[in-house]
């Protein structure tokens, strides 16, 4: 039986598939496993599901002889080196398309939870502060009809783009790929990053984090964004200068930015948790019961494709045939 080394309890859907097949070493702890516990857990694994909050660097792959699939368990994989599972011929794999929706309805829910200020809203009566009706009471942003400028058109910014079109919203993208989809169904322009920041009245990111896109959003950048608009993240967040960031929403440079990923998660920088004009939210843009659980299957059905010497469905570094 293969030996696979699970560096998190994931839901049982795809943990029973590794257990059925698999002699699995599963963390048994409520916290991610240290960098040491993985680099010494991984010598006699065959097969490796992990997390993005796990960093498989060189010394761990090189540490697993026998290792033959590295599974992550998102659709990120900035956390993986992935220069050095290719020295090794070992596919990387990740779980696209499952987590899709989850991803984008947070996002939405982010546009209007920011532009409605729902979470201060919440706060306040819980506060006790609610003394009645009030026409100048926690007054935001409309949301039918803006614009809204989606960086990244892959899966994820394109179901965002859809769910835009009950909002009547003007949309603009940028992406170093046309997206015909973006274009000819949601009526989406193509233009530079400048430009999309400098008309949208919503700018949310949806690129993996690449060399390109770290920092995407930074000093210049959010110079650029319009005085009233918000800045949205759900992908990761090493592609906004957080620091920046901080700095315009003190100056009030843009309105507000909801945010489900930091740049050192899970610190979060001490000057965000002052601001009122940002939603802080602990990295849950797949956290539906439905998601995790498909996340699971297909992080588990990689694994199993890897482990057999196949390249599987989902991965992101080798092709068939390389
Ligand atoms: C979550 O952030 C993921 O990459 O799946
Ligand atoms: C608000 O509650 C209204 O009735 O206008």
């Amino acid at each position: 039986m293969f030996k696979v080394l699970v560096t998190r309890r994931i839901p049982d859907a795809g943990l029973k598939l590794l257990t059925g097949e698999c002699e699995v070493e599963m963390n048994p702890y409520n916290r991610v496993f240290t960098h040491r516990e993985i680099s010494n857990r991984i010598k006699d694994k065959d097969g490796l599901v992990c997390l993005l909050t796990d960093r498989i660097d060189q010394e761990i792959i090189e540490n697993g002889k026998n290792l033959k699939v590295i599974s992550n368990y998102a659709v990120g994989y900035d956390n993986i080196d992935i220069e050095s599972a290719n020295r090794r011929g070992i596919p990387v794999t990740n779980t696209p398309d499952v987590l899709t929706d989850a991803t984008a309805d947070l996002t939405w829910a982010l546009i209007l939870s920011i532009a409605r200020r729902i979470v201060e809203s919440d706060s306040f009566i819980r506060a006790n502060k609610f003394k009645g009706w009030d026409p100048l009471l926690l007054l935001g942003s409309e949301v039918y009809g803006k614009v809204l400028g989606i960086i990244g058109a892959g899966k994820i910014g394109t179901a965002v783009a859809k769910r835009s079109r009950g909002f009547s919203m003007k949309l603009l993208y940028t992406d170093p790929n046309r997206n015909e989809i973006m274009e000819k169904e949601f009526g989406a322009r193509n233009v530079n990053l400048k430009e999309l920041l400098k008309e949208s009245d919503f700018v949310t990111t949806h690129t993996p984090l690449l060399d390109e896109t770290y920092y995407i959003i930074g000093r210049d950048e959010l110079r650029v964004m319009k005085k009233d608009s918000y800045l949205i993240n759900t992908s990761r967040g090493n592609v906004i200068d957080e620091k920046e960031l901080v700095k315009a929403l003190k100056e009030k440079r843009i309105r507000g930015a909801a945010l489900d990923v930091f740049e050192n998660e899970p610190e979060i920088e001490p000057e965000l948790l002052k601001l009122k004009n940002v939603i802080l939210l602990p990295h849950i843009g797949s956290a539906t019961v439905e998601a995790r659980s498909r996340m699971s299957v297909v992080a588990a059905k990689n694994l199993l494709t890897g482990l057999k010497g196949e390249i599987p469905q989902h991965t992101v570094n080798l092709r068939v045939g390389d």
